[in-house]
């Protein structure tokens, strides 16, 4: 099964800028710089790189889940870095929902950050990790055009599950990882930003074992999708515009069951 987001690569214009804000205001741990990248460490499971590129940036949308007690906190630290939030129409930043709060800000290179938390999520499960108090990166945006059929494919291929499913939106789950899945045509929450597709975001889900690599690797096949294996046995394919890499990991497969995640 897929346990979770093992790591995210985003293009950007600039690698001094992106550690200024990752690393200066955020406080991700840096772990490894090398001329066109920069690779953050948010938590122990998840890897955030960043690597320029010279291609127009369309903005990555993510989202990283908190302790729910920990919530005010974080977003009080984030002020106090200089984080500016975005506005709801109404003048508010943070929104409060029913198992819920959230608060959304924007990197150097304009890609929407969410910080959330719900009030489901069994806490001493996972350890908060750095200053922000991050359990995981839970949500990464795929904007497409025909939103019915890619969220298909995440259910066929991947075994993913569907949530808040509508002809325009859903949430396709994989263990902690939530695929967002809007329309092109339906902006962002919470200033009605366009829903581009990112260009080069290159995701990679952790998997449990490789048994189910190789399912999918089938299951790939009898879609006729290319897929790659790739000597450090990652599997590699792509979704509409988006590269997606499956590697397994140690994550264990029964944390969505305790963090008590709905779907589990
Ligand atoms: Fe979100």
């Amino acid at each position: 099964m897929i346990t979770h987001y093992a790591g995210l690569q985003v293009p950007t214009v600039s690698l001094q800028g992106a550690k200024q804000f990752y690393c200066q205001q955020l406080k991700f741990p840096v772990i490894s710089e090398s001329e066109d990248e920069i690779c953050f460490q948010p938590t122990d499971d998840f890897t955030l790189t960043c690597k320029e590129t010279e291609i127009a940036l369309h903005p990555v949308h993510i989202a990283f889940e908190v302790p729910y007690s920990e919530f005010d906190a974080v977003v009080s630290k984030l002020h106090a870095a200089g984080v500016t939030f975005l506005d709801w129409p109404d003048g508010r930043s943070i929104d409060q929902f029913e198992t819920g709060k959230n608060v959304y800000f924007r990197d150097g290179d304009g890609n929407l950050l969410e910080i959330i938390a719900h009030s489901y999520v069994k806490e001493g499960i996972l350890q908060p990790h750095g200053d922000l108090s991050i359990l995981y990166l839970r949500e990464v945006g795929f904007p497409v055009e025909d939103v019915v059929a890619f969220r298909e494919l995440f259910v066929r291929l991947l075994h993913f599950k569907l949530d808040k499913v509508m002809d325009n939106f859903c949430f396709a789950i994989g263990g902690t990882a939530h695929a967002v899945i809007p329309s092109t045509k339906r902006k962002w929450i919470p200033i009605a930003m366009k829903a581009l597709q990112p260009t080069a975001m290159v995701t990679t889900f952790g998997v449990s074992s490789h048994a189910f690599i190789k399912q999918v690797q089938e299951k790939l096949d009898e879609a006729g999708i290319l897929g790659e294996l790739t000597a450090a046995n990652e599997l590699i394919f792509n979704l509409d515009v988006y590269c997606i890499h499956l590697r397994v990991t140690t994550f264990p497969e029964d944390v969505p069951v305790q963090l008590n995640l709905p779907l589990a």
